[in-house]
């Protein structure tokens, strides 16, 4: 499967994702990474692999509508078939719902349906939770709202949202490897 991939921070989910594809643990090629945020730390992990980054300002655009048109054109030249968000911290428009119509995925890191949004992890510690967890959903027009299509539970360590993240950006680079791979074996 041709891959693109969108991201707006520290993509370390990109990087697992990446070094999958390389090694062959995830049947997929990534095509291009997309990103929101030219200077976030994605950028620089996408160049470290020489991977075609498009960095698009939204507020250069007209319309969100505009903004994805000139996305969905790069995707088009690259002949992208999937778009897998990894830390992308915009909705999705009908511009690129229609055109990837169930073909765009989503990690959140939280038993969806409860956190969503952001700070998932903020947002647990605080409800004091002792269990959550990642899910991979399909994205639709809401906001982490998608059919689900994996989920994985974290015990929460010591109420400690850093302690706890850092497991959960651990499962995340394994569950979404296994989970695209069920998608992409089709
Ligand atoms: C992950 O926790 C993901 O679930 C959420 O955003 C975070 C991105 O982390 N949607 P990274 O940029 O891949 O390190």
């Amino acid at each position: 499967a041709k891959i693109a991939v969108f991201a707006s921070g520290s993509g370390s989910n990109f990087e697992a994702i990446e070094e999958a594809c390389r090694n062959g643990d995830l049947h997929a090629e990534i095509v291009i990474v997309v990103t929101d945020q030219p200077a976030a730390f994605v950028v620089e992990r996408a160049r470290q692999v020489d991977a075609r980054i498009v960095a698009f300002q939204p507020k250069a655009f007209q319309s969100k509508n505009a903004y994805e048109e000139a996305i969905l054109r790069e995707l088009n030249d690259v002949g992208a078939e999937w778009l897998v968000l990894a830390g992308y911290m915009r909705l999705i428009g009908p511009v690129l719902l229609t055109a990837y119509q169930s073909h765009i995925i989503n990690i959140h890191p939280s038993l969806l349906p409860a956190f969503p949004g952001k700070d998932a992890i903020g947002q647990a510690i605080a409800h004091g939770v002792k269990v959550t967890g990642v899910t991979v959903h399909l994205v639709d027009a809401g906001m982490d709202t998608g059919l689900i299509l994996a989920q994985q539970a974290v015990d929460v360590v010591d109420g400690d949202a850093e302690k706890t993240a850092e497991v959960i950006h651990a499962v995340e680079h394994e569950l979404y490897k296994d989970t695209l791979n069920v998608l992409f074996r089709r």
